[in-house]
């Protein structure tokens, strides 16, 4: 859990229990309170920043908010931007974004984040990178104490050429975390799943602590073969909770 004593508490504990998809869409609506008219905005990419940019298009053809700009990160939310009336544009015409909103895999305590479970970590970091504010939403089952702790997936973005040589090299370098890297598959001995890119997703599973993060980023970026990692170090400068005992806002 976040470090409670600078969170604050927005709202009170619910008296019905909530799904996971309620919670994340209280998550997002709570975020979209800070988007303001006229901002450029980062769309983030699953099913909790879905209700976000579902929750922005409603206010836009509701006339509460205007002018607002849209970057999204993915092709999926591309689409769904589009279909819920938010003007889009791109990086190369708005190289600083005021807001970006997305959810994430796993959060500690630092706000640092593993995201792209989802296949979008490469748009992701680029759009969130260039933002002045990044709020990322998520339901209380995504708060870790270490990333990569919680034995779901690290995903690690690679060219295809010889995947198989850079998933053993990934491997190789966390062996003693007792690391399994394995292809991102449609479904079991389906397919290779494609990034919007073109490229695969290696996904790491660890059986202990990877150590240092900042060095475990450094050098899986320096792996020749790997485009991105899924760990989002020291980005996120707002953090929205959805839980069973009410929603917190903690700031970095
Ligand atoms: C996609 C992502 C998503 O933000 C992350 O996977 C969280 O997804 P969800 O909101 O569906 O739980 O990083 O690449």
């Amino acid at each position: 859990k976040p470090n409670v004593d600078s969170c604050q508490m927005v709202s009170s504990p619910s008296p019905v229990i909530l799904t996971q998809d309620e919670l994340k869409k209280i998550a997002a609506y709570k975020a979209v309170e800070f988007v303001e008219s006229g901002m450029v905005l980062g769309l983030g990419t699953g099913s909790t920043a879905c209700h976000a940019v579902a929750r922005i298009g409603e206010l836009l053809k509701q006339g509460k908010l205007k002018n607002i700009v849209g970057i999204p990160t993915s092709k999926k939310t591309h689409e769904q931007a589009i279909s819920v009336g938010i003007p889009l544009s791109d990086l190369d015409t708005y190289p600083i974004l005021d807001l970006a909103i997305d959810g994430a895999d796993e959060v500690d305590p630092y706000l640092n984040l593993v995201k792209g479970r989802g296949g979008s970590l490469l748009r992701e970091k680029m759009v969130e990178s260039a933002c002045k504010k990044f709020v990322v939403i998520v339901d209380e089952t995504k708060l870790v104490k270490h990333l990569g702790g919680s034995g779901l997936a690290m995903p690690v973005e690679i060219v295809p050429f010889c995947w198989k040589f850079t998933a053993e090299r990934l491997r190789m370098m966390f062996m003693d975390a007792g690391c399994v890297a394995k292809l991102r598959r449609f479904s079991e001995n389906g397919e290779p799943f494609v990034t919007d890119n073109g490229n695969y997703i290696i996904d790491l599973y660890f059986e202990k602590d990877i150590g240092d993060l900042k060095v475990a980023s450094d050098e899986i970026l320096r792996l020749a073969g790997v485009v991105e990692h899924g760990m989002f170090l020291d980005m996120a400068t707002t953090l929205i909770v959805a839980g069973e005992l009410g929603v917190t806002v903690k700031n970095k």
